[in-house]
């Protein structure tokens, strides 16, 4: 569902053509490739699951006999059955992304939003907090149209240029090293709200979109690549292994990582797993770059299945067997530093004690201090407080002071939305 205004919107199949309709009495046909005036209709809601689609000016859809929709309804229909009211379901995605967010408030509204956020939400004092505890790094997601600060692409608003400068002079004030993640691509590479996808689909795999992705890390290897504070730079954040195939994305890394070489001989060059059904080990063996290279792992406890019914021991168990093998296996492989650049200390398990999350946070700290890059907690600060890593400090839920000499690391999000954790042991 494309969202043009309150009122209007267009329809897109999951093979990705968009519903169209030529004019009054005709029926509706999923074959438009790119969306236009026939294919915008207006929508009507009522108690949130019910809508009647009309045509602008038109009449409104109905179903008729064999399935066909077509616009020919006579009158207005109420909202008793008809057969011009259709039920409306959110099937996986309720995408409340920067895409969402900018384009539901319209321009003006979504710069102002921003603004105050980006203003309050990392400042000058988080950075003092990093310092105090130790940590010495920030990985910092961001979005494609931060290349084209201050007027990127519509609905995008600028600002987020601005808030990585600042940040790089915070982290610079306090020694903090940043590493800046591209979090989401132009397309989005894996179809979530985190990769600012329109809806829900990965678009990013095309040359083009390659070739313009390939262009903002150019922008931003060229922008911060002397600048003293600069660690690394992350070429792609959690493509999806559905989508994207192996090939192209290994394509995508060697070029990535020319580019920032042509800038600088020592940044890091992060490259990201693919994520759902991919061993790490692909990336290992894929001969991406010569040297200060790096693999980014996520590991969390969460969405999978896999993990739903588990219990606080299970979840610690599985972070010894599981997690703790397969680092050294990496640590070991002779290939890119290992980073877990993400984790978080949070589980699927409801009624867990301070003192089962204490055990579960010693668990991760123990094992991910063995990577050989380091790790980042996700994220800084957070609405929910388990991922939340200031709340977990503050309130004792994550036993991270009892690690001796801990150095760390983090983030900021797309818009700078979240900021998220790493701890560099070997580097720094
Ligand atoms: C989790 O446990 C519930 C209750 O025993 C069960 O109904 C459900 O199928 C289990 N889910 C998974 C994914 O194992």
């Amino acid at each position: 569902l494309w969202r043009i205004s309150a009122s209007e919107f267009q329809l897109r199949t999951y093979q990705g053509q968009f519903l169209t309709c030529d004019g009054e009495g005709n029926s509706v046909y999923a074959t438009a490739e790119s969306p236009s005036t026939k294919e915008t209709f207006e929508i009507e809601r009522k108690n949130n699951n019910q809508v009647h689609i009309k045509l602008k000016n038109g009449p409104y859809l109905q179903v008729t006999i064999g399935n066909q929709l077509t616009a020919d309804y006579p009158g207005t229909p109420g909202w008793n059955e008809n057969s011009a009211t259709f039920e409306m379901t959110i099937v996986a995605n309720n995408l409340h992304g920067d895409y969402q967010l900018a384009n539901g408030y319209g321009h003006n509204k979504a710069k102002d939003v921003l603004r105050r956020h980006r203003n309050s939400f990392i400042t000058i004092e988080d950075f003092k907090f990093l310092y105090r505890h130790g940590i010495n790094a920030v990985r910092i997601p961001v979005g494609w149209w931060i290349a084209f600060d201050p007027n990127p692409p519509a609905p995008f608003v600028g600002g987020a240029l601005e808030a990585l400068d600042n940040a790089f002079s915070w982290a610079q004030d306090y020694n903090i090293k940043c590493i800046i993640d591209l979090h989401a691509a132009p397309g989005s590479q894996n179809g979530m709200e985190h990769s600012a996808s329109r809806d829900g689909t990965t678009g990013w795999p095309t040359s083009d979109y390659i070739s313009q992705t390939l262009n903002i890390i150019d922008f931003l290897a060229s922008r911060y690549a002397t600048h003293p504070a600069l660690l690394g730079i992350e070429l792609l954040n959690e493509p999806s292994a559905a989508s994207v195939p192996l090939d192209v994305l290994v394509s995508y890394y060697k070029q990535g990582y020319q580019i920032v070489r042509k800038y600088s001989p020592t940044a890091y060059v992060i490259i990201c797993q693919r994520i759902g059904n991919a061993d790490p080990l692909e990336l290992y063996q894929a001969n991406v770059g010569s040297h200060n290279i790096v693999v980014d792992l996520h590991y969390y406890n969460l969405f999978d299945t896999f993990f739903v019914n588990m219990s606080a021991v299970d979840n610690i168990q599985f972070i010894y067997k599981s997690r703790e093998s397969q680092l050294q296996a990496l640590n070991g492989a002779n290939g890119p530093l290992v980073f877990i650049g993400e984790w978080v200390n949070e589980w699927n398990f409801t009624s867990g004690s301070q003192t089962d999350y204490q055990d579960f946070g010693r668990a991760q700290l123990g094992v991910y201090d063995a990577a050989s890059f380091g790790w980042a907690y996700w994220t800084l600060k957070n609405d929910r407080k388990h991922w939340d890593f200031e709340w977990n400090i503050k309130n004792n839920y994550l036993p991270f002071g009892s690690s001796p000499s801990l150095k760390i690391f983090n983030t900021l999000t797309p818009l700078g939305l979240v900021f998220s954790w790493l701890y560099l042991r070997q580097i720094l």
